[in-house]
């Protein structure tokens, strides 16, 4: 089993504790032998002091020492290094201490004196393999997690795809970026994914939601202000934007900053200082602005409600989410993977009834209120697949709109025909679906959410699958 877990090497620290210098020195040369990392104490205080200053993945302890016994250091270790796991040497028969060692948690025993040596050489290998295994699981698990948190910007249209071909460039830099989309687009999504995938990732990212400060403190929250400015300026305070000092600051609904505040946004983007509320003094400030908007801001500032010189400095690079409704292609990916997310290992599957109510509703809240739809689908409902019965009323009901779907969304091919049909958004995304994972029908079903028959028989019905795919599918723009 071990040879297959190669992703994240690491070396197994094995910790000998025995009172007898032959012993410690014949199990350190098996356990060098296995390539561990081997360190040695001659009783359960000076092993305790040794796991108080480093790692160790396994201790093998001898059980009749003098001063601390072997049980004993086994229940201090299983107390404060629950991690850890522990094997314990027996003398001859004694088996009782022994069935006491597992009781409390003990990994294995092995009887001394070794003979054959192999003995302890097979006990010490299957020992590291468990060890391993934990040890690649939490690893596994860690960095789904943080994968989930920060790539997980699902979506297969071109738009999305020209989304993370723009995070990509842009996430090691410190340009301006203004995310423009309606509500629930994925606008804070984007934000997070340029900050944490980029060479900032350990620096801060603070977020301030512009349209819910209330107007007075605003200037206080962002500039932070000294003991006594105002009343009830008990101490000083800092700011968001010093808080956000070396790292990114997201400006959210940035077009809700009353006029005023965006003159001081503007000075100190230029200035790149802030001067606390009541106090005379200025403190430098170093940050990547990205700021965030559902608002027409260049017709805003053509109306006046929005500072020109502002928008221009906050604009270098715009990224704009598509509403969900221009990117329908996207909808059987994204239900997928919110159905993955809501009920982990369920293998939760929307009927192909639903798939066409979910394809033809107009999501006016976009992603979120897609993934709201079905996280109350899957509290509601009680079946491995969704049925149109689970979705509420108003998307259940949902037919194709009349108007069209941008074809390129569709076919891949901005020149071809115009779909306008359900069956065609259908085919074109079982499709490019079929032909990103090369062809593999199970993943396919997956990930359109839908059943193996289901997908075989739309394949046969759309005739996919017949000819050869190109392994890579052609991206868009
Ligand atoms: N492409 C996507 N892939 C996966 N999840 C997404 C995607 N787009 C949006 N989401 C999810 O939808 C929800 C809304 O996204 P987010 O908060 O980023 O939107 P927003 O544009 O900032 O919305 P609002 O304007 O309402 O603040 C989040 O839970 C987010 O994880
Ligand atoms: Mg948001």
């Amino acid at each position: 089993m071990t040879e297959n877990l190669t992703t994240h090497d690491f070396c197994i620290r094995l910790l000998i504790v025995d009172d007898e210098q032959t012993i410690r020195r014949l199990c350190m040369t098996v356990g060098e032998s296995l390539g561990f990392l081997c360190l040695e104490a001659e009783s359960g205080d000076a092993a305790l002091a040794v796991l108080e200053e480093q790692p160790v993945h396994m201790i093998l302890t001898d059980m009749v020492m003098p001063r601390m016994s072997g049980i004993e250091f086994l229940e201090q270790v299983k107390r404060d290094y629950p991690g850890i796991e522990v094997a314990v040497m027996t003398g001859h028969g004694s088996v009782e201490t022994a069935v006491q060692a597992m009781k409390l948690g003990a990994y294995d025993y092995i009887a001394k004196p070794f003979a054959p040596l192999d003995d302890l050489r097979l006990f010490l290998r299957r020992m590291a393999d468990k060890v391993r295994l934990v040890e690649e699981n939490l690893y596994l698990r860690e960095r789904s997690e943080t994968e989930t948190a920060v790539h997980g910007i699902i979506g297969s249209s071109g738009s999305i795809q020209h989304v993370l071909r723009l995070i990509s460039r842009l996430k090691d830099t410190r340009t301006p970026v203004l995310i423009s989309g309606e509500s629930g687009t994925g606008k804070e999504l984007v934000a997070r994914a340029l900050h944490f995938r980029g060479n900032l990732a350990n620096r801060p990212f603070v977020a301030v939601d512009c349209g819910s400060l209330v107007p007075t403190l605003i200037e206080s929250e962002l500039f932070g202000y000294e003991k006594g400015a105002f009343t009830g300026a008990l101490r000083s305070r800092q700011g968001l934007l010093q808080s956000a000092d070396t790292g990114t600051i997201f400006l959210d609904e940035v077009g809700e900053l009353p006029l005023e505040m965006q003159a001081r946004l503007l000075r100190f983007i230029q200035e790149k200082e802030v001067r606390p509320v009541g106090s005379n003094e200025k403190v430098k400030v170093d940050v990547r602005i990205m700021a965030a908007t559902n608002r027409d801001l260049e017709a805003e500032y053509k109306k006046g409600t929005f500072r020109k010189d502002l928008y221009f400095r906050l604009n270098v690079v715009t990224i704009s989410l598509p509403p969900l409704r221009e990117r329908r292609s996207d909808i059987p990916i994204l239900a997928a993977f919110f159905l993955e997310r809501l009920a982990p290992g369920r293998g939760v599957q929307v009927s192909g009834d639903a798939m066409k109510a979910l394809l033809a509703y107009d999501w006016p809240g976009n992603v979120r209120e897609l993934e709201n739809c079905l996280e109350r689908a899957v509290a509601l409902g009680d079946q491995r697949i969704l049925e149109v019965s689970d979705l509420p009323p108003s998307i259940a009901q949902a037919e194709i709109a009349a108007e069209p779907v941008d074809s390129r969304e569709i076919s891949g091919h901005p020149t071809d025909l115009r779909a306008t049909d359900l069956e065609d958004i259908e085919r074109a995304t079982i499709e490019r679906v079929f032909s990103q994972v090369n062809g593999d029908k199970a993943l396919a079903g997956k990930m359109l959410g839908i059943s193996r028959a289901t997908l075989y028989r739309k394949l046969k019905r759309y005739n996919i699958g017949v000819r050869e795919h190109p392994p890579q599918s052609t991206t868009l723009q």
